[in-house]
This record gives structure tokens, C-alpha cells and sequence, in this order.
């Protein structure tokens, strides 16, 4: 289902992965055992398995698509970033300027804080009919607290306080944090976040599944898609293991001097699989003063901006290719008479395959220049596979981390940024 290819570039070698085989083992123990550090965050690791809380997620989801044109996503970090990435890795590019839509369009909040961002979004919700799914596990963090207290005013005003209940959910702790005190005060319709499940594992929980239900997409074939995945990633205790193979050559690299990853994609919809995926490596391993840094480009955009760099700049990094064998679309390159632009060469290859072309005379190039390169290939973009890829890279994340001997699981270095916020503003 996930297959990864290597080319060291005379970095790393062969042997190098065999030597990773018992620290893998290690990692892969301390995951199945739970008794590495952070073992009380293991709740990811069977997610694929709980389908139980699936009908309820599609009911909830189907009440909201008879009902609105929009459903605003109010969340940071991991609790939004699942979610989008599935959803725009599956939408049409212009999904929002399509004049008839079959489903609500998912837009986001509090991910940041620019007034101008919130005031166009006020502004395009006047218009339409919508709900908000407010998701924190914590229930504090500012960003979407802030976004929550604005788009909830808005919501009333158009609807009356007690119609605006029933367009709310909240996905939050069962008991802790403010979100919950509000929901439980005001009945709205509630998901909770187990304790064992982080932010940024949370995407295959209602956390990631009831916006992607939403947008109407298939969330059984996404857990399915992981399920297979994990089938594969918890029993294959070899150098066989896809996770096993990304997660030692990480390291190998890493030890090598390289400090930097870049996430590579050629395809729009996956940029923000790709972000998910910085999140998620960026904020398990980057840690005590040590892991990768991780940086996602796309291409052949990020061609004409990072590829210089990438070619002859320092050599501190190595590319991880995210690559797609088969596309879901077709475009023909028209035949022109005249030729003036001198393109009718290309006619014997679709749009895809110059795409590939393009990524085969970067990946040479690169590794020419002495960027190792990994690739890692799905077949398609699709639900399963997608759940496939969330799940490979959750299972790989925390194989990479312990090796690296940090905890995975937490995030210490994120309260040093709030606290001097809360001191700024006065709060504390
Ligand atoms: O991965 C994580 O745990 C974080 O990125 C959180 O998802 C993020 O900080 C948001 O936290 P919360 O869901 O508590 O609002």
C-alpha cells in the first residue's frame, strides 16, 4: 500500500539500515508495550480499530450538510490541521467557486489571529447559512477561545440564541477546560477528545473525522485505509517495515549531520498534508535541544524559489518525496498547428507525466548535488490511501522520536510564547 524507495547519494548506506534493525526494534517495543515516555498518549495506535463512534459522527455530519452552506472549523495546530489536510487533498482546486455544491464548504478559524482574516469571514457568513464546530482539546488555547467568542456572537445574531445552540458542536476533554464548561451549560452537541490522544493524533478520532464527514467524504474508507496501514506497521518487526525503513533513515541521516527534512509534493491538494505532517514531526521531535527541522515545499512551484538552494546551497538536508503514481483527472495538451510556442513535442504525454518527468529530472539533480532523497509512493489520492498515509506517518513519527530518545508526546516549548503573550495582554 506505502512503498519507500531510497537513494542515498553515497550518504547513507545500505548497511547503515541494518544497523538501525535493533533501535527500531526498541521504538517499535516501547510503542506496543506502552512503556516509553509520554506512554499515557498511546491512545493513536488503535484508533483504526474503534469504529464504533462512526454512525454517530455520520449522523451528526448529515444533520449539519442539510443545514448549511458552510461549516467553520475553529481550531489550531492539531486540532484543525488533520482535517484540512484530508479534506483539501480530496476537494477540486476551486471546490469554493463552484456555483453549485453538493456539500458544505469547510472554512477554518482561529488558526490565527489576523482581524482582517476574521472581518472577510464575518463578512461571507453574513450571506450564508452555517455552523461551527469549535475543537480544543485543552479548551483554553487563546487563538480559537477568541475565534469561538466572535463567530458564536455572529451566529446568534442571525439565528436567536437558542437556534444557535443547535449549530454548534464542540470536540473536546470529556471534563476539563472552558469549551467544555460552555457546552455542557449551553447543550451543544459534544465529541469527546480521550485522554490519551494528542492534538496532532487526533485526525482519525471526531476530531479530523466530522469536518472530513462533513465535506462529504468517505470516513470508513479512511479508517480502513489506517487499519490496513497499522495491520502492516505493528507486525512486520523488520527492516521490511515502511515505517521502520523512513523512521531509520531519518535518523541515519540526521546523525549524519543532515538537519533539515523537506517534505516534498508535487500535487496543490496535498499542501496541507504536507503542513499536517510538519506539525506532526516538528512539534513530537523538536525536543532538548535536538531533531530534524521540517519543512514542506511544493513543486514545481517551490522549483523557481527554493531550487537553487536546495542545489547548491548548504548540504544540511535531505528531501522526502511524497509521490503519487496515478491522478484522477484528465487534461489533453491541445495540438497546435502553427507551434509558434514550439510545444507540440510534449504531445505524446499528459500533464501527469510531464509532472512526473519533472520529478525525475529534480530527484537526479538533487542527488547529484548531494541531497539523499526518500520517496514514498501511493497509488492514488483517495480515502483509504489517505488513511493509509496519516497512520504510516503517525506510527513512523513516534518510531523516529524514540529513537531519537525524546518523548513524543508532549510539546513543552509551545507554553513559553503563551505566557508572554497572557503577560502582555495583562491576563496574568
Ligand atoms: O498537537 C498538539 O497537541 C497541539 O498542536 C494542539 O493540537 C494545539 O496546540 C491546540 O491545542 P488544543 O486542542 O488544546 O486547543
Amino acid at each position: 500500500m506505502i512503498k519507500v524507495d531510497f537513494d542515498f547519494a553515497g550518504v547513507c548506506l545500505n548497511q547503515d539500515l541494518q544497523t538501525c534493525e535493533k533501535e527500531m526494534l526498541l521504538a517499535h517495543e516501547l510503542i506496543m508495550n506502552a512503556n516509553g515516555e509520554g506512554n499515557d498518549f498511546l491512545g493513536w495506535r488503535d484508533l483504526p480499530l474503534q469504529i464504533e463512534n462512526l454512525l454517530e459522527i455520520k449522523n451528526v455530519a448529515k444533520k449539519i450538510r442539510e443545514d448549511n452552506e458552510i461549516l467553520v472549523v475553529i481550531g489550531i495546530g492539531g486540532s484543525y490541521l488533520g482535517a484540512r489536510a484530508v479534506i483539501e487533498a480530496l476537494s477540486g482546486a476551486f471546490e469554493s467557486l463552484k456555483p453549485k455544491k453538493e456539500s458544505p464548504l469547510v472554512l477554518y478559524a482561529g488558526e490565527n489571529l489576523s482581524e482582517d482574516y476574521m472581518a472577510d469571514l464575518l463578512g461571507i457568513l453574513q450571506t450564508r447559512d452555517f455552523s461551527l464546530c469549535v475543537i480544543s482539546k485543552s479548551g483554553t488555547t487563546t487563538e480559537p477561545a477568541i475565534a469561538f467568542r466572535i463567530l458564536k456572537k455572529a451566529l446568534e445574531e442571525k439565528y436567536g440564541k437558542d437556534k444557535a445552540k443547535n449549530r454548534i458542536v464542540a470536540i473536546t476533554d470529556k471534563s476539563k477546560g472552558v469549551l467544555r464548561g460552555l457546552a455542557n451549560e449551553n447543550g451543544y452537541k459534544t465529541f469527546d477528545i480521550k485522554d490519551d490522544i494528542g492534538g496532532r493524533f487526533s485526525v482519525l478520532t471526531p476530531v479530523g473525522l466530522l469536518p472530513v464527514a462533513v465535506a462529504g467524504y468517505d470516513i470508513e474508507a479512511l479508517m480502513q485505509g489506517a487499519r490496513e496501514m497499522r495491520e502492516v506497521l505493528i507486525n512486520d518487526k523488520s527492516m521490511s517495515n515502511p515505517a521502520w525503513q523512513y523512521a531509520a533513515f531519518r535518523n541515519i541521516l540526521y546523525n549524519k549531520g543532515k538537519k533539515i527534512e523537506v517534505f516534498l509534493t508535487y500535487l496543490p491538494a496535498l499542501q496541507y498534508l504536507s503542513r499536517w505532517w510538519q506539525q506532526l514531526f516538528g512539534e513530537s521531535e523538536g525536543k532538548n535541544g535536538k531533531g530534524l527541522f521540517p519543512v514542506c515545499l511544493l513543486n514545481t512551484t517551490d522549483l523557481h524559489s527554493m531550487g537553487q538552494y536546495i542545489q547548491e546551497g548548504e548540504r544540511i538536508m535531505f528531501e522526502t518525496v511524497l509521490q503519487v503514481k496515478n491522478n484522477n483527472k484528465k487534461v489533453d495538451i491541445p495540438y497546435d498547428q502553427e507551434n509558434k510556442d514550439g510545444l507540440n513535442y510534449l504531445l505524446s504525454h499528459s500533464l501527469n507525466q510531464i509532472n512526473k518527468i519533472a520529478l525525475k529530472a529534480t530527484q537526479q539533480a538533487h542527488i547529484e548535488g548531494g541531497v539523499p532523497q526518500m520517496r514514498i509512493e501511493v497509488e492514488k489520492i483517495e480515502e483509504k490511501t489517505l488513511g493509509a498515509v496519516l497512520y504510516f506517518f503517525e506510527f513512523a513519527c513516534a518510531l523516529s522520536a524514540y529513537a531519537l530518545k525524546v518523548n513524543p508526546f508532549n510539546q513543552p516549548g509551545v507554553e513559553a510564547y503563551k505566557n508572554n503573550m497572557f503577560k502582555l495582554l495583562g491576563k496574568i
